[in-house]
C-alpha cells in the first residue's frame, strides 16, 4: 500500500491566451472547476496505474469537500483516513495558457492536518510500503511525518512544492526528492548538475519537456522527454511522482522507474485538468514499447 499524506483541493481554472501583466485584465476563454491538490493528484496517479493507495488529508465542510472525496472514491483511492474540518476546503486558482500554468493554492482545510492526527495514524503509516508527501501541509505536520517514517523505517518520497516550505534538513529524512528545475534552483541555488551530483539516486529533477535528470553515483543521467501535444501541464509533476512510486513499490530499479514515470508525466499533459491526463499502466507501456 502506498500512503499519500497531503493536500486535496478544488482547482478553479481560468484559461486565456496569455497571462495578465501586473495591473492588466485579459479576456478569458474558458472557466472550469476540477479536482486537484498535489496529494490527491499523486494518489490518483498511483490508482490509475493500478496501485493500492490511500490518502491521509483533510477536507472542509463545504460542497467542494464532498466533491473532492467523491472523485477520489471514483478513482479507486482509499479515503478512509480523510478527515473533515470546519471551514472551506483547499482551493487552487489555476491560470492556464497554452502549454503553461500559474497557480495560487489556498490551503483551507489542508492546514487542519495536525501532528496529533499523524500520531493517531501511526499503525496505518507503519504498514505502508512508501509514504508520498508534498509541502501543502503545515510545516510541523511535515516534520511529524518525516520523524515518524524514520522511526518506522518507511521510505519517503517528497515533492518539495511549494518550495517556500522546504527545509534543507529534510534531505536526511527523505529517500527521494522530486523538484522541478525551477524549484531545484530555488532550493539549492547552484546548477542542476552540481545539485544532483550532491544527492545521487536521491534527487530527481523534472525538466518539463526535456525529461528528467539525476545522478546514479557514477554519472549524471538525462532521461529525455517524450514529445506530446500539450493541452495542460497542471499535475505533470504529480503524475511523475505517482508513477515513480508505483514502479518502486513493485520492486523496479530506480532507472527503469524514472523512465516509466517520465513517459507517464509526458502523457499527462495531453489532456485537460490535473488528473484528466493521468495514464494507465497500459497507456504508458504502449508508448514505452515504441521508444525501445
Ligand atoms: O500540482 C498541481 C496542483 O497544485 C493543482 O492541482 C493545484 O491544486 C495545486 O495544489
Amino acid at each position: 500500500m502506498i500512503t499519500v499524506i497531503g493536500s486535496a483541493n478544488m482547482d478553479i481554472i481560468a484559461q486565456a491566451d496569455k497571462f495578465p501583466l501586473q495591473g492588466e485584465t485579459v479576456r478569458g476563454k474558458d472557466f472550469q472547476t476540477s479536482p486537484g491538490g498535489k496529494g490527491a493528484n499523486q494518489a490518483v496517479a498511483c490508482a490509475r496505474l493500478g496501485q493500492n493507495v490511500q490518502l491521509i488529508g483533510t477536507i472542509g465542510t463545504d460542497s467542494f469537500g464532498e466533491m473532492i472525496v467523491a472523485n477520489l472514491r471514483n478513482q479507486q483511492v482509499d479515503t478512509s483516513y480523510i478527515a473533515q474540518a470546519e471551514g472551506p476546503s483547499g482551493v487552487a486558482i489555476v491560470l492556464l495558457t497554452e502549454g503553461d500554468n500559474r497557480i495560487i493554492s489556498i490551503p483551507g482545510a489542508n492546514h487542519a492536518l495536525t501532528p496529533q492526527r499523524i500520531g493517531e495514524l501511526k499503525s496505518v503509516i507503519g504498514a505502508s510500503q512508501l509514504v508520498m508527501m508534498q509541502l501543502e501541509l503545515p510545516i510541523d505536520t511535515v516534520w511529524s511525518v518525516l520523524k515518524l517514517c524514520r522511526e518506522l523505517e518507511v521510505p519517503v518520497m517528497m515533492d518539495p512544492a511549494p518550495s517556500s516550505s522546504f527545509q534543507l534538513e529534510y534531505m536526511s529524512y527523505v529517500h527521494y526528492l522530486t523538484p522541478n528545475e525551477t524549484e531545484c534552483a530555488q532550493l539549492f541555488g547552484i546548477s542542476i548538475e552540481e545539485t544532483v551530483s550532491n544527492y545521487p539516486n536521491q534527487l530527481l529533477v523534472t525538466l518539463g519537456k526535456d525529461g528528467v535528470c539525476y545522478h546514479d553515483r557514477e554519472q549524471i543521467i538525462y532521461v529525455p522527454g517524450v514529445p506530446v501535444q500539450v493541452v495542460d501541464t497542471t499535475g505533470a509533476g504529480d503524475t511523475f511522482n505517482g508513477a515513480l512510486a508505483s514502479q518502486l513499490v513493485q520492486g523496479n530499479d530506480l532507472h527503469s522507474a524514472v523512465q516509466f514515470a517520465n513517459v507517464a508525466a509526458s502523457l499527462s499533459v495531453g489532456k485537460f485538468g490535473a488528473q484528466g491526463g493521468m495514464p494507465t499502466a497500459q497507456e504508458v507501456e504502449n508508448v514505452t514499447d515504441k521508444i525501445d
